[in-house]
């Protein structure tokens, strides 16, 4: 069986409830009930209820960008796991880099995160990538070895097949500079190998692995590809109807070439 191509879009601290809405419903109406690939949307929280009501009867699924580890309780400002599925979130972003950078998350509470998601039904996107420094220096494989080994840990082989990663180079992301399809097979291919180490052949080649950075409608087919991406977790691209059109069209193309 191959592996299900997943484009997600991860639009970020952009769009109001009411812009979220108009970006959502040209996307929806065009793409429909298709089944070839897992489309996701990740709007802001604020958004998410409006964007959920659009998509209910859709095959498009619903993602948050961030979660707490916490199940209820006094922690202002956070928003649980019970609350997500509510609202009918199916996947949450967790340890994209820039909160890992902005808001101090280490790989330990990445990995409650991603513990919470899977104890809630939740499918965790969970993003690893090295800086340009960590690139420079031939660090990168120990960098990624080790966001996926604490982010991982405690998971069961099992929970691990609803896990889905994203590879996304933190000097790709918004920069305009996107890893060549070989560059970023190179490390696809060190993090199936790295899961193949931590849950076995059989549940690493189920796992899907998304690249992020940059990936747009014009290098999405030769990022899509290669054998070890599964899809893509795009930002700037996924914030127009037209783009983001375009990278499901790109998505339905490397599905049925990878069949
Ligand atoms: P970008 O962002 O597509 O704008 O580079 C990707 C991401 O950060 O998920």
């Amino acid at each position: 069986m191959p592996r299900t191509i997943t484009i997600a879009g991860n639009w970020k601290m952009n769009k109001t409830a009411t812009e979220a809405v108009e970006l959502a419903k040209p996307i929806i109406q065009s793409i429909a009930n298709q089944s070839e690939i897992t489309v996701i949307m990740c709007p802001p929280f604020t958004a998410l209820h409006a964007v959920s009501e659009l998509i209910a009867n859709s095959s498009t699924r619903l993602g948050a960008q961030n979660m707490s580890d916490k199940a209820s309780g006094a922690y202002t400002g956070e928003i649980s796991p019970a609350m997500l599925r509510d609202l009918h979130v199916t996947h949450v972003i967790l340890g994209h880099s820039e909160r890992r950078s902005y808001y101090g998350e280490t790989d330990a509470i990445v990995n409650k995160k991603t513990l919470a998601a899977l104890e809630n039904s939740l499918k965790p996107i969970l993003c690893v990538g090295e800086t340009l420094a960590e690139r420079e220096a031939g660090k990168t494989f120990a960098v990624i070895k080790t966001q996926l080994v604490q982010g991982l840990a405690e998971v069961s082989a099992s929970q691990a097949e609803n896990v889905i990663i994203a590879y996304e180079p933190v000097w790709a992301i918004g920069t305009g500079k996107t890893a060549t399809p070989a560059m970023a097979q190179e490390v696809h291919a060190f993090i199936r190998q790295e899961l193949t180490g931590l849950f076995g052949e059989s549940t690493a080649q189920k796992i899907r692995i998304l690249y992020g950075g940059s990936m747009k409608p014009d290098n999405a087919d030769a990022l899509l590809s290669e054998v070890d991406i599964d899809g893509g977790l795009i930002g700037g691209a996924s914030l127009t109807a037209k783009d983001f059109l375009a990278l499901v069209e790109a998505g339905k193309t490397a599905a049925a070439k990878k069949v």
